[in-house]
């Protein structure tokens, strides 16, 4: 029941970080073609100052939730080393953490992030960390 409950809350809160990158990168980035650079520079003001108050939350969620699920779920390692659901979870997890950490860091404690800066590249991998969530187990 308590793997459920955290399954659960994992799942809402990728939910609201991976659907405010694809607002901004998909419906946002949209706009600036069309507004003018006042109106756009207003708008997302207002889009940070009401998302920053609810997304790295659920940021830290995600990250918390997932270091337990990947506690249950990774098992012991073989004499054969790892094997692929191991691998591809390690990857996973691996790149879920950079983003919460990238994240809570930057936000909570004003530290820009050094390798990518932008919205983009996060969002590439939030789309990765699905595919490899559903293909880990069949591989
Ligand atoms: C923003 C980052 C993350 C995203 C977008 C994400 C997304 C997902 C998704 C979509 C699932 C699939 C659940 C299902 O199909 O039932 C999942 C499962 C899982 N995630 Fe994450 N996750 C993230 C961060 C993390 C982190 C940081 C860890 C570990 C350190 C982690 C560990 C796991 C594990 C172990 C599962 C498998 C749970 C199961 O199948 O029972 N995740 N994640």
């Amino acid at each position: 029941m308590i793997y459920i409950l955290v399954k659960l809350l994992h799942l809402f809160s990728v939910l609201i970080y991976g659907g405010f990158l694809f607002t901004d990168n998909l419906i946002l980035m949209r706009m600036q073609k069309t507004l003018t650079k006042e109106k756009y520079a207003e708008v997302r003001g207002y889009f940070a100052k009401f998302t920053k108050v609810l997304v790295p939350k659920a940021l830290v969620v995600a990250v918390i939730t997932g270091l337990y699920l990947f506690h249950v779920n990774f098992g012991p390692i073989s004499d054969d080393g790892l094997t692929n659901f191991q691998i591809l979870l390690g990857i996973k997890a691996f790149l879920g953490s950079w983003l919460g950490l990238r994240g809570i860091l930057q936000v909570f404690f004003g530290i820009q992030p050094f390798v990518f800066k932008g919205h983009k590249l996060p969002f590439i991998l939030v789309i990765l960390i699905v595919f490899l969530s559903q293909v880990m187990y069949s591989v």
